[in-house]
């Protein structure tokens, strides 16, 4: 097995990952829905009438009105989930778990009160657990690297667009920049985009400020932030790949934080709108990955390069022949609070064009500090980049990079817009 997932070898276990999670999403959810009262009661009154307003599949529903919590869990469901269910039903842990043994609840206390279920028998097998870890087989064909776009993501270029105003003297030139990556792009239409953005307060305020967020789900629409939704599509996902990049980033000591509801900002709607234009559907799934810049301590250059590099090897450990593309966005230089709001400094954004191409270890080692002086509190934004840059083939030696495109601008709002496309010259 490419990934280790050989906890699935223990026998009478299941244990939850993003697989497991992804089958059993409304069933984990329909249970958090009985932490209500209201929602309780309506449930026991009519078990059947209640799981039939819940998108669940009919085994799902089966297992609950048949109290078999080992379909339950088989089916997706989560023990800690489950056990709302189980309360509203009025059912302990103890009784809930002593149901899953083919043991009459009296006889599972009283194997608890014994000492417990004994280990001897309840062993992995080993020489199965040996032969799964000797098999160091790479997929005969996997998911490939083709590219990395780069952009600036500023709010007012999505309602310039959303708003007929490209031919305006002041927004021309800015648009301009994007007429090769329009085409560009429409030859080079990949499977999926992981998309590195930033939310601005949007699906995130106060109450949870997670470092890096992976998208898991299946879709996420177009935020309101303020204005209304920008016109413009939700995104779709892959779900499969984003499982998978979960796996094998956490594995790799990147602790993510997984989220499968969400909106999406214009962090994230303005660069597919600069690259793709006015489209009913975006041509290609988008894979969502959000990363804290808005709240102190936000994580390093150095730690997003890495992070580039350890997604490079989980996509091309995912055993099927897809072409992925990978967007840094956010920057150039900006400050949009305080006294110091409207800091341009184009020599230094520039440097860091040059530095992202022909430099980007030695780019990864700028301090946070560096950035907030010369490209402005916002112009923090630019860390992102780096984990587009580390992704590519050329950072380990492997393969190369080609610079397709290279736009710089001032202003568009109170921004340096700057923009950037690489080829992934796999070898
Ligand atoms: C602006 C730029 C941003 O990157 C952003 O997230 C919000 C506003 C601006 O220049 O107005
Ligand atoms: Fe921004």
């Amino acid at each position: 097995m490419s990934l280790d997932k050989t906890y699935r070898l223990v026998p009478g276990t299941t244990i939850f990952d993003s697989e497991q999670s992804a089958k059993g999403y409304h069933l984990n959810q329909f249970c958090m829905s009985l932490m209500q009262a209201e929602n309780r009661a309506r449930f026991v009154a009519d078990q059947r009438a209640y799981l039939d307003e819940w998108p669940l599949r009919e085994e799902q529903k089966q297992a609950l009105l048949d109290r078999d919590l080992n379909a339950a869990i088989a089916e997706g469901g989560n023990i800690y989930f489950l056990a709302k269910w189980g309360a509203a039903l009025g059912l302990s842990f103890q009784q809930m778990a002593g149901s899953m043994t083919g043991m009459t609840e009296e006889q599972y206390r009283d194997m608890m009160v014994g000492g417990g279920r004994s280990i001897d028998g309840n062993r992995l097998d080993h020489a199965v657990l040996e032969a799964a870890y000797a098999d160091p087989e790479p997929p005969a064909e996997h998911a490939v690297i083709t590219g990395a776009v780069f952009t600036s993501h500023v709010p007012a270029i999505g309602a310039a667009l959303d708003h007929g105003k490209t031919e305006e003297p002041y927004w021309k030139p800015v648009f301009e920049g994007y007429e090769y990556s329009k085409q560009w792009i429409a030859d080079n239409v990949p499977d999926v985009v992981f998309l590195v953005y930033n939310d601005h307060a949007t699906a995130f305020d106060a109450s949870i400020i997670p470092t890096f967020v992976l998208g898991t789900g299946a879709s996420y629409p177009t935020a309101d932030e303020g204005y209304g939704p920008r016109p413009v599509p939700g995104i779709e996902s892959d779900p499969d790949l984003a499982a998978h990049i979960a796996h094998a980033l956490i594995q790799d000591d990147f602790d993510l934080t997984l989220v499968n509801d969400m909106v999406v900002d214009h962090g994230l709607t303005v660069p597919l709108s600069l690259m793709f234009g006015d489209v009913e559907k975006w041509p290609c799934k988008v894979i969502p990955f959000h990363v804290n810049v808005v709240q102190y301590p936000v994580p390093s250059g150095a730690r997003c390069f890495k992070l580039g590099q350890a997604l490079r090897k989980a996509v091309e450990s995912y055993g099927k022949p897809l072409n992925v593309q990978i967007w840094g966005t956010g920057g150039m230089s900006h400050q949009l609070q305080g006294p110091r709001a409207g800091l341009i400094n184009r020599e230094w954004d520039n440097a860091f064009l040059d530095r992202l191409i022909a430099d980007p270890a030695g780019l990864a080692q700028v301090p946070h500090l560096d950035y907030v002086e010369n490209a402005g509190s916002e112009g923090i934004e630019l860390v992102m980049w780096l984990i587009a840059r580390g992704a590519m083939g050329d950072v380990d030696g492997s393969g190369e990079v080609e610079v397709r495109h290279r736009f710089y601008h001032v202003p568009a709002s109170n921004t340096a817009v700057g923009h950037l496309i690489l080829d992934n010259r796999n070898p």
